[in-house]
């Protein structure tokens, strides 16, 4: 059994056909769906999907991306939204300094808006972090306590390891399959087993192979294999205590 803990289901990529990929990941063993919203519509999407499906949970939040478009309004519909029972976490929130495709200023202030939220809820966080590592642990540092997962870790081993003293959980995705992530291999190597957590953020980032195509969440066994291999125990090791972080960590069914 496998938990692919960040997919976005709710986007177009998927209108043709997303209950038979929500069966096919089933029938892999991809147990249970964290569907994440990017913004309030596919907050709002999130929620549906996790009403239909029983193995769905959503996280409600606005990507970085979205923040120059965050109002009081915003806030108040993810907040009534958060407080369904299948809303797992609050997310993804976070800062892309890569990208900047909202001024950092407003980034930074939606970002600590919805941590406020997710304690106030006692939800755990979802975390973008793009070209603003220290800007990320800086904010995250500032509102501990915090329960929080980083998604898609393409950081560095410093801060990897500042992530992991804060108590953070670790996700990776298919990425750490491509050719030319052997730096990243060898972070992923070196992050505790009690902290991994597997995803897949379909649509985006298919394994090598399939680059350029659609991914889906049955691909997140390909996420488990290739940290079995890096970490060097059996698979269903691996599967094993990634789907037990998962399931405490957004508090599971
Ligand atoms: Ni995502």
């Amino acid at each position: 059994m496998l938990v692919d803990t960040h997919c976005h289901l709710d986007f177009p990529q998927f209108d043709a056909d997303r209950d038979e990929i929500i069966k096919e990941a089933h029938s892999r063993g991809v147990n249970r769906l964290i569907n994440v919203g990017a913004d309030l519509k596919s907050s709002i999407a999130s929620c549906a999907l996790a009403a239909k499906y029983e193995h769905i949970y959503a996280a409600v939040g606005v990507h970085p991306h979205d923040a120059d478009s965050f109002t009081n309004e915003t806030f108040e519909e993810i907040a009534r939204l958060a407080k369904n029972a299948k809303v797992a976490a609050i997310g993804e929130i976070g800062l892309d300094y890569f990208r900047n495709l909202s001024a950092q200023e407003n980034q930074e202030r939606v970002f600590k808006q919805l941590i406020g939220l997710a304690k106030s809820l006692n939800k755990p966080i979802i975390v973008h972090s793009r070209n603003a590592d220290n800007f990320t642990l800086e904010i995250l540092k500032s509102l501990m306590p915090l329960k929080a997962v980083i998604h898609c870790f393409s950081g560095d081993d410093i801060f990897l390891q500042q992530c992991l003293d804060l108590g953070f959980y670790i996700s990776f995705t298919c990425n750490i399959t491509y050719l030319k992530a052997e730096s990243l291999r060898l972070t992923a190597k070196a992050v505790p087993l009690d902290r991994l957590m597997l995803e897949t953020d379909s649509p985006y980032l298919p394994p090598e192979g399939k680059r350029g195509r659609r991914n889906d969440p049955a691909n997140v066994k390909t996420v488990a294999l290739k940290l079995a291999e890096l970490k060097d125990i059996e698979l269903s090791e691996l599967e094993k205590i990634t789907t037990e972080n998962a399931f405490n960590f957004f508090k599971l069914k």
